[in-house]
């Protein structure tokens, strides 16, 4: 590292407002600035998010194009730089027009699959602001790394709703759950066609040109990349206000057919969960609630994107389904609210929006989770490849395991007996309040619930999160109510 001498004045020059470090004025040694890192670290997925600045938030304007699966846009990026930056990288895969930072073209490159690197035209110094316009264009569909899209074209439109990788195929980012920002989404797509996403809708969908339509969305929370969504296609949209006072904003795909009615009848319920919830995990963090019922050709799985839980079709073909919409409005605590701080610690997300399902079931007198937790456990055979994945670290490949949803919530029912109902039902509203916004790893998880039940869990921890293999059970405890 080549040390080069600069005064902490200049490195400011150009950020008025900005609180000056220890030493202004006075010279300072500082590095020659250096590449931004090409990931955050993350244990998983090395390269997923970047290093050296900090985003505030992203103004997504898109136009789209449902008969083609032409996206182009321009996003621009509101940061604060963390280091002195002779390069940086954003997550992004469509192409790239043109990008400026604070008003100057910068130069760019690509590296491996996802990654764009942007040259400043003038260094980047530690604590400036940044404006990022990134100009861009593509067909997200037919953008593959190693053969996959996270994007979703379908006969109407498209879904931008995927985890962990999604926001590569829409809008560059620093895509990791550490890096936090606001969103305004806006999009242009032919009249006639609808667009949900984030949040609320700051005003009413705007006429433009060319018998177009802009739908302008907007959230004033803290949002992980992962959890900004779009759907694009053929959708009935409800809009209603919750008892609590917040917008409730609901969309169901014209495509479901007999599913609809289903469909309807479990994300109707939104409101009444998410008041459920909120006497268990905590006030509700959010500005607006809702959920949108994707088409027969979307998605497989369901997403809890931020406010608004988008939901496949599979979850209506056997009638209404309130276990979903619990799950999903779950993680809008555990996940999205208090995000992992690296992706090793899914069990954070799924276990407890398991759990919240077994809360759920016992609050409709459909089985305790006592009972729920016996089923689950006799329904994996002892030698069963399940008991052989470990939530608390399922690798990358295993993220979405089986063992992180089932067995996580059998951990939590676990704590929930070693430590009583009081405690367990402090610890939950307690980690939610005090990571509220931000991130979290299991580790920090164990040691609230130590600090709130005055015990020591680390076996308990060890034996259900960390250990391969089926945990005992005394069947005292498993009868216990
Ligand atoms: N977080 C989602 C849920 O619990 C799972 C998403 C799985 N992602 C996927 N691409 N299949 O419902
Ligand atoms: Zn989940």
């Amino acid at each position: 590292t080549a040390l080069t001498l600069t005064t902490a004045g200049t490195m400011l020059a150009g950020t008025p407002g900005q609180a000056a470090p220890t030493g202004w004025g006075r010279p300072v040694v500082s590095a020659a600035p250096q590449p931004g890192a090409p990931g955050l670290g993350d244990s998983y997925f090395p390269d997923y998010g970047n290093g050296g600045y900090d985003v505030e938030h992203y103004d997504v304007r898109l136009r789209y194009e449902p008969a083609t699966d032409l996206l182009t846009g321009t996003t621009t990026i509101l940061a604060t730089a963390t280091e002195d930056l002779s390069t940086f990288n954003l997550d992004f895969l469509l192409d790239v027009e043109s990008v400026r930072v604070n008003g100057w073209a910068a130069t760019t490159s690509t590296a491996g699959a996802h990654e764009l690197v942007v040259t400043p035209a003038r260094t980047v110094t530690r604590g400036q602001q940044l404006t990022i316009v990134v100009r861009y264009s593509g067909v997200p569909s037919e953008a593959l790394v190693n053969g996959y899209t996270g994007w979703t074209r379908t006969d109407d439109g498209a879904l931008a709703v995927n985890e962990p990788e999604s926001a590569w195929w829409w809008f560059p980012s620093n895509d990791h759950p550490l890096d936090k920002a606001t969103y305004d989404i806006s999009v242009s797509v032919p009249t006639g066609v609808e667009v949900i996403s984030n949040g609320v809708q700051p005003r009413p969908p705007l006429a433009e040109a060319g018998n177009r339509t802009r739908w302008i969305w907007r959230t004033t929370s803290p949002t992980a990349t992962y959890l900004a969504f779009m759907a694009i296609g053929q959708y009935d949209i409800v809009t209603d206000t919750a008892p609590s006072g917040q917008p409730v904003i609901n969309a169901y795909s014209t495509s479901l057919g007999a599913l609809g009615p289903a469909a309807r009848a479990s994300i109707e319920r939104t409101a009444e969960i998410v008041d459920w919830e909120s006497g268990i995990f905590g006030p509700y963090p959010f500005e607006a609630q809702g959920g949108v019922a994707g088409p027969v050709d979307g998605i497989g799985f369901a997403l809890e994107t931020q406010t608004r839980p988008v939901y496949g079709p599979g979850f209506w073909r056997r009638g209404a389904n309130t276990y979903v919409v619990t799950h999903e409005l779950a993680h809008q605590w555990f996940g999205d609210s208090v995000s992992v701080a690296d992706w090793r610690n899914i069990w954070l997300n799924e276990g407890f929006a398991s759990y919240a399902e077994w809360l759920w079931s016992e609050e409709q007198g459909e089985g305790t989770a006592q009972e729920v937790f016996d089923f689950t456990y006799a329904s994996y055979p002892a030698d069963d490849e399940f008991w052989q994945v470990l939530p608390g670290d399922p690798g990358a490949a295993r993220v979405f395991d089986n063992a992180v949803y089932d067995r996580g919530a059998m951990t939590l029912h676990q704590l929930r007996l070693a430590v009583g109902d009081d405690a367990f039902f402090e610890i939950l509203p307690t980690w939610t309040a005090e990571r509220r916004y931000g991130n979290g790893t299991i580790e920090q998880f164990q040691a609230l619930a130590e600090r709130i039940s005055g015990l020591d869990l680390d076996d308990l921890f060890t034996t259900w999160l960390f250990t391969a293999g089926r945990p005992e059970v005394a069947s005292a405890a498993r009868k216990a109510a």
